[in-house]
């Protein structure tokens, strides 16, 4: 009896650091003005706080680790990037850079010189909107693009990296 007791610790054990190898690990990263969704032009960007979708977007992907990063700081974007892109063990990064997106030739060369895939993403659809939105600087360092289905476009993004994983 003691020896089947030992026998399944053991695996069930064995069975969690394997299931915990294989998860995929995800990271998403929000640059400047994302920690005000919810209160921010909620015309444009909704009324849900990403602290609220967050453990919704959580639950529709129970194999998946998902990590959250934000800052309204552009190296500290550069670092956490760096971080997850070359010492992580993520399978990709899911990126709303905000506003740097359209400014940053900095956020360009890190995610060129990332081992993971970067996913950029929009809450909006920047091209119905000013001109000066509708370039990015950092679109074609991407793996891909979504943009305009609101926070679904999260969700969107993790569901392209699980596909081409
Ligand atoms: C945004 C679009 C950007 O143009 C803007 O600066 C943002 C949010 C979006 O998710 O729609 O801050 O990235």
């Amino acid at each position: 009896m003691a020896f089947f007791f030992v026998f399944r610790s053991i695996y069930t054990n064995f069975a969690t650091v394997l299931y915990n190898k294989v998860k995929m690990k995800i990271q998403i990263i929000n640059g400047p003005n994302l920690n005000l969704l919810g209160q921010r032009e909620p015309g444009i960007y909704g009324s849900e706080s990403f602290d609220s979708y967050l453990p919704e977007l959580r639950k529709q992907f129970p194999d998946v680790q998902i990590d959250y990063y934000q800052s309204n700081v552009e190296g500290e974007l550069i670092n956490k990037m760096q971080e997850i892109g070359f010492f992580g063990g993520y399978n990709g990064i899911v990126l709303n850079a905000g506003a740097y997106t359209h400014t940053s030739v900095a956020l360009h060369d890190c995610i060129r010189s990332l081992k993971c895939p970067v996913v950029e993403i929009h809450i909006s659809n920047v091209h119905q909107r000013e001109e000066f939105r509708h370039k990015s600087l950092i679109s074609s360092a991407c793996k891909g693009i979504i943009c305009g289905f609101g926070l679904d476009s999260y969700r969107l993004a993790i569901e392209a990296l699980k596909v081409s994983k």
